[in-house]
């Protein structure tokens, strides 16, 4: 994937924009979005993503607004759907291209932000011609950010701590998960897992958790938080998100690594990890092309 400069740089730049300036995005952008959604449709598991991008309608502002405080976006125009068939690793392939369209829009100077709460299902499928066997996620809204942040926007982003990430030794660890990873211990991957740390996740509660193993490999592992998935099931019947977010960090993980002339992949293994912690569960290696 090229991106419009340099992916640190575009990662740095990127957070989630909640306000938008009432403007729509220009034909060139477009086609660049647009030829990006044809260019990104494959997840690293091999499921395919269908992504559409759509103009926002006078009603979705409306829609997103009934829908409270978290998530409100102003002035949205437009929005990029993915479908993708609801088997194996959907989720985290959905979240790895979903993310990869947003790293390029952020690169053309386009403001995004994932929304995979606080959006109504139905109006989105019938827009994408959701099939039978297909589940729609999230979705992104995008635009040109707006000159200033509204009042709300701090409110959103203070609500969800958006500014804080955890900590290197909570979420990267050597050999097993009970030995912290220091970061001056990581050498040439410091930047790839520092890019990783900055990654969005639903309500930011960065549930991706990196243990290094030495020759180049890398396990990636899911902490659930407690209770999250059922809460957010019950009152919203949104899908299992937290799956979504280790695509996303696995997006920035990979794109680092190459730009920084580490090359490589995903691959499964079996860890054979004794007993891992309550909420955890193994999902995929990185391994380094020797
Ligand atoms: C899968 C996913 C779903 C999200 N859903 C919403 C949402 O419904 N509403 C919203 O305002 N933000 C949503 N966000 C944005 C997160 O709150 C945000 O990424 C996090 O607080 C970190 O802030 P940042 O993106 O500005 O770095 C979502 C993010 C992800 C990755």
């Amino acid at each position: 994937m090229l991106f419009n400069g340099n992916v640190r740089d575009i990662i740095a730049k990127r957070y989630s924009c909640r306000s938008f300036r009432d403007e729509p995005v220009c034909a060139e952008d477009l086609r660049a979005l647009n030829d990006c959604v044809a260019e990104c449709a494959k997840g690293p598991f091999g499921g395919d993503v269908r992504l559409a991008i759509i103009a926002a309608e006078t009603s979705d502002t409306a829609m997103l607004k009934g829908l409270g405080t978290y998530g409100f976006i102003k002035n949205p125009q437009g929005f990029i759907i993915g479908a993708v068939k609801d088997s194996g690793m959907a989720l985290e392939d959905f979240g790895y291209v979903m993310e990869t369209f947003i790293l390029y829009a952020t690169g053309l100077g386009i403001g995004t932000c994932w929304l995979g709460g606080t959006f109504t299902r139905s109006s989105f499928a019938q827009r994408i011609s959701l099939e039978n066997n297909e589940v729609l996620p999230a979705v992104a809204a995008f635009g040109y950010p707006a000159d200033r942040r509204r009042m709300l926007d701090s409110v959103v982003r203070w609500k969800a701590g958006s500014n804080y990430r955890k900590a290197w030794s909570e979420l990267f660890f050597s050999t097993s998960l009970e030995t912290p990873l220091r970061q001056s211990d990581s050498g040439i991957w410091a930047e790839p897992l520092e890019m990783l740390r900055r990654a969005p996740s639903a309500s930011n509660k960065q549930p991706w958790r990196v243990v290094m193993r030495g020759d180049g490999e890398f396990d990636f592992y899911l902490m659930r938080t407690k209770g999250y998935r059922e809460r957010n099931k019950t009152m919203l019947a949104i899908l299992d998100l937290q799956r979504v977010d280790m695509g996303i960090a696995m997006s920035h993980f990979e794109y680092t690594a190459r730009e920084i002339g580490l090359d490589g992949g995903f691959t499964l293994r079996n860890p054979a990890v004794a007993a891992l912690p309550g909420g955890c569960e193994y999902i995929v290696t990185w391994r380094t092309k020797i």
